[in-house]
């Protein structure tokens, strides 16, 4: 993917008081995201519908942040992490997501995220690790240059 790096280096804060919420099916395509899902992601709800889930995934996230949310969601439980997402613009946002299951009469029918914003140390700390993480792992990284 070729990126505009002035768009892609623009970040969206996320609001304090609003959560960003989605829903998947099982094999993690979108079934419900809310409002302010919409506008912080830049895509209307039609785009996200019956899509998966990583029509929001940044290239600058590590592959085994997401293997580890789908361990952890499969075996039941709740996985708490932080997350760089991509806009529709390809500019980003930072956010901590909690993931967990969604169940009718105690069966397992979908997922869902809840996301909060994050401090700039907390974002600042996370860039650095998946940095790091992308580069052990021999994933494609980034040059960004801060002035
Ligand atoms: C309820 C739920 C919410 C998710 N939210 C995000 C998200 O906000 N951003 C993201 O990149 N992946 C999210 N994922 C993980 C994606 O399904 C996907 O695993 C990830 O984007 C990596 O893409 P890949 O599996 O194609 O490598 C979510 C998964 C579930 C089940």
């Amino acid at each position: 993917m070729e990126y505009n790096e002035s768009e892609f280096l623009i970040e969206t804060e996320v609001p304090y008081d609003e959560v960003i919420t989605s829903r998947t099916d099982l094999k993690g395509n979108i079934t419900y995201a809310n409002e302010i899902f919409c506008e912080i992601s830049g895509y209307s709800l039609e785009e996200l519908l019956g899509k998966p889930h990583n029509i929001v995934r940044h290239p600058d996230m590590p592959k085994s942040v997401y293997k580890e949310l789908w361990d952890t969601i499969k075996s039941g439980n709740q996985w708490i992490g932080v997350v760089k997402n991509l806009r529709k613009d390809k500019g980003h946002y930072w956010v901590k997501a909690i993931v967990s299951g969604v169940y009718k009469d105690g069966e397992l029918v979908e997922y869902k995220s809840l996301r909060t914003p994050i401090e700039y140390d907390e974002k600042l700390e996370h860039q650095k690790l998946y940095d790091k993480m992308r580069k052990e792992n021999g994933e494609k990284t980034r040059r960004v240059i801060y002035e």
